[in-house]
């Protein structure tokens, strides 16, 4: 499949490793081609090495503008910094989104205030319903954002049953997006769709939790297993 991947961080390298190496056809999508491969910054604080030596390891993955990516995507996943992530999408374009899955991934953390983060937004409203709203005919499905980046494409670092969420209003989508997730390892029955995109007020929330959990074990590989009990007798 043709997927465009829009984010050249952490979430873009792993995502776009891992679907290559599954046989997908990928182009990673950024502000600036140039820009990027000029770059010597590490990436996600020293987890992967900056963007063109990465590169050099990937000669598969294709480096383009945002709506260059978009554009050859039949899927595209949303993998910028959320407090842009409204930007980047712009950037894409909606003529280059239009009728498409667009799995995002994004968190829409505020650093500005210093660790841990704020969210942007929350309580009534979310950074997954914003992108819906501002692209009205683009199928969004809210996943992923919950786990860190190497989890997110190799569930199995962490022993033993954990979940992942699903939001989203179009339900075809949804389960075209579980047969990705389920091809990067995770199971189907640990897969919990919420339902509709507003649910996904309640995975982006999760991340003020996510984050005080990696500050207290110093440790990314981290999930959440919800265990459910018998319903109780009235
Ligand atoms: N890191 C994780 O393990 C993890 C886990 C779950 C969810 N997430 C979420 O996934 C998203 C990506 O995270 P990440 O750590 O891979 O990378 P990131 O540093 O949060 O985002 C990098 C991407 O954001 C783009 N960007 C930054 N400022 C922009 C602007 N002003 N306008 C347009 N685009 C801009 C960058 O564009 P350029 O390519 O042009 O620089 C780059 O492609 C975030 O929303 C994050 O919260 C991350």
């Amino acid at each position: 499949v043709n997927i465009g991947i829009l984010g050249t961080g952490m979430v873009g390298q792993t995502l776009a490793g891992k679907l290559t190496e599954l046989g997908h056809n990928i182009v990673v999508g950024t502000r600036n081609v140039a820009v990027t491969l000029a770059s010597v910054t590490p990436t996600g604080y020293g987890a992967l090495p900056p963007y063109h030596v990465w590169q050099k390891d990937h000669p598969k993955v294709k480096l383009a503008t945002f709506a260059e990516a978009a554009a050859h995507g039949e899927i595209v996943m949303n993998c910028t910094s959320g407090m842009n992530s409204l930007e980047a999408l712009k950037l894409a374009g909606e003529i280059n989104l239009d009728g498409k899955i667009l799995i995002d991934a994004s968190n829409p953390l505020d650093f500005s205030q210093g660790i841990p983060p704020m969210l942007s937004v929350s309580n009534t409203d979310s950074l997954a319903e914003q992108i819906q709203r501002m692209f009205p005919r683009v199928r969004v499905v809210k996943t992923l954002n919950t786990v860190n980046a190497f989890v997110m494409v190799n569930p199995s670092v962490i022993p033993g049953d954990h979940n992942l969420f699903l939001s989203g209003n179009d339900d075809e989508a949804k389960l075209d997006v579980i047969t990705m997730l389920t091809s990067f390892g995770w199971k189907a029955n640990n897969i919990i769709d919420l339902g509709d995109i507003t649910t996904a007020r309640g995975t982006e929330q999760y991340l003020a939790l996510w984050v005080r959990l990696y500050g207290k074990l110093q440790n990314p590989m981290l999930n959440i297993h919800i265990a459910v009990g018998d319903p109780p007798k009235m």
